[in-house]
């Protein structure tokens, strides 16, 4: 584990890398006495980790919101996320563009007549390319896992929920109430979330000006917001959009985890559909 963390503070920025130091050789003592499967470990270094923290979320948006690390099109980014792997999913040996294209057919399948759902279920992991090299090769805690709300209290319903009492913004009074730095009813997009590929893969269709509906940008932020969509927790900071469009993330999540069926699909035959839809609703090429 040692290894894994020196190599996880180098790709720290230095200015969340002083204040995060001391965080970090906690998590490294933590990690030594964690036993189980890759996947369980993968999972509790992901929440013993500084992309819970305040300061980190908005440097790393402010890093990577830039968006000016490669200019490429939605379906070449499928691609290059081939060359990544997601070491908290359970089924390594299946190429990620299986994955995408397993959920956007079943849901195809289900809801014909919601494109734009179709092309959601295809790039809603694309901000996994954090991982690859040429992202800077954010190490994984930072880029999967479950992820929640900073900047205010951590709920008692997300797993591994002790943890958090080594996070400084636990012990933070600014970040540590009901609403913290935020307000009743404000709206989920008002609020930052843990760094992460979803946050990532928001920001690129937002800044790129996509005209999928908002319930598809919703969709890709907070599909691994799992004390949202399965505890019903943080409820407080949601405004009427955001009632909305929960019922469009609780349909999408059933396929985004039973999609991983052994179904195996022919990629060039469903890919001149995913480019109609691509063409429909974004750029031709992409800022990332
Ligand atoms: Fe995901
Ligand atoms: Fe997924």
């Amino acid at each position: 584990m040692n290894k894994i963390y020196s190599t996880s503070i180098r790709a720290l920025p230095t200015c969340v890398l002083d204040r995060s130091n001391l965080y970090l050789q906690t998590a490294e003592i933590i990690m030594l006495k964690v036993r189980g499967s890759r996947v369980l470990r993968t999972s509790i270094e992901s929440i013993i980790s500084t992309r819970h923290m305040t300061l980190y979320v908005k440097r790393m948006r402010k890093e990577y919101g830039n968006l000016d690390k490669v200019e490429m099109s939605i379906w070449e980014c499928c691609e290059l996320l081939n060359d990544v792997v997601d070491e908290s999913d359970p089924d390594l040996d299946e190429p990620q563009i299986e994955h995408l294209l397993q959920t956007a057919e079943a849901i195809r399948k289900d809801y014909p007549d919601e494109d734009w759902l179709h092309l959601t279920g295809l790039i809603h992991d694309l901000g996994k390319v954090l991982l690859h090299p040429s992202f800077g090769g954010l190490p994984q805690w930072a880029v999967v896992g479950d992820t929640y709300p900073v900047g205010c209290a951590f709920d008692k319903s997300i797993v591994h929920h002790k943890y958090f009492e080594e996070n400084p913004d636990y012990h933070n009074p600014a970040y540590n109430t009901k609403y913290g730095v935020y307000s009743e009813g404000c709206g989920l997009n008002n609020v930052m979330m843990s760094w992460g590929h979803d946050d990532y893969m928001y920001l690129v269709a937002k800044e790129n000006n996509t005209t999928l509906p908002s319930a598809a940008l919703f969709i890709i932020r907070y599909h691994s917001f799992y004390a949202l969509h399965r505890s019903g927790s943080y409820k407080q900071l949601m405004n009427g959009e955001d009632v909305e469009n929960l019922k469009w993330l609780e349909i999408f999540n059933k396929y985004d985890l039973y999609s991983k069926s052994k179904v195996r699909i022919d990629v060039e035959k469903v890919k001149p559909y995913y480019l109609s839809l691509i063409e429909k609703y974004f750029p031709a090429k992409l800022r990332w």
